[in-house]
């Protein structure tokens, strides 16, 4: 992580960026990507924490949760196309946590396509385990899982590099 690290660098989202993050999610979402209006919600709500990560200036991943103690849930993250398999989405997910974890948060959540390997083994390698199944939940006829991490520690607490 390290290495990626020294050229990536991540700070808060703000509505400056929401062009550039919407360019991202029209490229990896294929099916009901979020419009540029629902960026600007999201943005728009003291409970929300958005991340974009930036390699020289140049913003390639965006992450979002919702905060509400004891609960954190995980409302997107993505990579650029080009960006993906360099550890960026590990770095944003870390992020999230880390915020879940400031603001008291006793587990994450999320909901995750059940065709969708690279997020489900990202975040198994996480710890997170499957706690229930939505069946037929999208429109193509695809289940959702749902996923819980807990208890939350930062990485520095597990002990990580
Ligand atoms: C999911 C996503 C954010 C991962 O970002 P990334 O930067 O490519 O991921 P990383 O390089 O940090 O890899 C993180 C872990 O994901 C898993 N992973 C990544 N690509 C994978 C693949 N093709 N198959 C299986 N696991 C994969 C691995 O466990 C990897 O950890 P490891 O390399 O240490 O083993 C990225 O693939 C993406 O933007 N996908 C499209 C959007 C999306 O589906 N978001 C999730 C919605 S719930």
């Amino acid at each position: 992580m390290s290495d990626v690290m020294s050229s990536v660098t991540l700070r808060p989202m703000r509505w400056p960026d929401i062009e550039a993050v919407h360019a991202i999610e029209t490229a990896v979402f294929e099916v009901d990507p979020w419009s540029a209006e629902q960026f600007w919600g999201e943005l728009a709500q003291p409970t929300r924490e958005y991340v974009v990560a930036e390699d020289d200036g140049v913003i390639i991943g965006y992450a979002g949760a919702y905060l509400l103690p004891p609960d954190a849930d995980v409302q997107t993250i993505a990579v650029a196309p080009v960006a993906q398999g360099r550890g960026i989405g590990r770095v944003l997910l870390e992020e999230l946590i880390a915020n879940a974890v400031r603001h008291d948060c006793a587990q994450l959540l999320l909901e995750v396509r059940s065709d969708n390997e690279s997020a489900i083994g990202m975040y198994e390698r996480f710890g997170f385990e499957s706690i229930s199944k939505r069946r037929d939940y999208y429109a193509s006829g695809i289940d959702a899982l749902i996923m819980r991490l807990r208890p939350l520690s930062t990485a520095s607490e597990r002990g990580d590099s």
